[in-house]
């Protein structure tokens, strides 16, 4: 009941600020660790400017308490929507209830949270599993259902890297002779990735892998760098699948050090407003907002690099 009461509430605060064509949204980024977040920061400032909405926008340094502080602080300066790409998965259930009571929706952006769905309004983003899938999927075209591979995950915790794990397992079981053999994080940032690799490329086992999976493309070209470094031939005795569609990638595809990238956009500031518009509205909003992508290989990249915007 008091749920709907401040449903209600909020509803006609929210018509009132579309009314008057003043909507204040509180953004809360994770940071800077790739050039895909880096991508989606600038999205969503423009998008903001463009919409003419006022966007206050907090970067935590990919800490959590930095990120539920800027939403305490969202909440204490009364903005009409809060949105929250959060760093991990879990840890939200209080600063959501928060949220809630003062009546401040929050739409959660490329990432989700393991809270219950009704400390929020929307997901926006891509189906992360499928991600992983469509790179185990090429993998296995690619490998004639044969490889030895090691797989660099995103940021412990983050909902991006459980999911493309998970979605990437998946398709492995369909192939019994393509295993990981080496799993560890690279924090989703091209540093780690090559430091990861380089303790990789050390041990002796090295000399059977065939293949890298990255949950991004940053680790990816960090780990090609550490591959080259010890006289490896990235992309040719080592084929290299990872995830975003960042324009280095394509750069890495056409130079045959990077294989594959499956895309997922960080272009999310028009879709992210016109949310924000239609709650705003009084308009009622899908609890999954999908965002739509594809999967790209080196057959195509001199092709598309042209026309990447990220
Ligand atoms: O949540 C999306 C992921 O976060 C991107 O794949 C990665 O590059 C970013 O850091």
């Amino acid at each position: 009941m008091k749920r709907m009461v401040a449903a209600v509430v909020l509803t006609v605060v929210l018509a009132q600020a579309a009314v008057a064509g003043e909507i204040t949204v509180g953004f809360a980024q994770i940071g800077a660790e790739s050039a895909w977040r880096t991508a989606e920061t600038i999205s969503i400032k423009d998008e903001a400017e463009k919409q003419g909405v006022t966007l206050i926008f907090s970067d935590a340094q990919q800490k959590q308490e930095n990120q539920i502080r800027a939403i305490r602080s969202f909440i204490a300066q009364g903005v009409d929507v809060i949105g929250l790409a959060p760093v991990v998965e879990s840890g939200w259930d209080p600063v959501l209830v928060e949220a809630r009571e003062a009546g401040t929706p929050v739409i959660l952006v490329d990432r989700k949270v393991n809270s219950d769905e009704s400390l929020y309004e929307c997901y926006l983003g891509p189906n992360v599993i499928e991600e992983g899938r469509n790179a185990a999927r090429w993998l296995a075209k690619r490998m004639n259902g044969k490889a030895t591979i090691v797989e660099l995950q995103g940021t412990v915790g983050a909902a991006p890297a459980i999911e493309r794990k998970q979605g990437f397992e998946d398709i492995l079981a369909e192939y019994p002779d393509m295993r990981i053999v080496k799993s560890q994080s690279g924090d989703f940032t091209r540093a780690k990735g090559k430091e990861v690799m380089e303790q990789w490329v050390k041990s002796p086992d090295f000399s059977s892998v065939d293949a890298v999976y990255a949950h991004n493309d940053d680790m990816a070209l960090g780990a090609i760098q550490a591959l080259e470094e010890s006289g490896f031939k990235p992309g040719k005795d080592i084929v290299i699948v990872s995830i975003d569609g960042v324009r280095d990638a394509f750069v890495a595809m056409t130079e045959g050090k990077l294989n594959c990238t499956v895309e997922c956009n960080p272009l999310l500031g028009p879709q992210f407003f016109s949310l924000v518009k239609r709650l705003a509205s009084g308009e009622s909003i899908p609890r999954w907002e999908e965002s739509h992508e594809g999967v790209f290989d080196e057959t195509v990249a001199a092709e598309v690099l042209p026309t990447r915007l990220y």
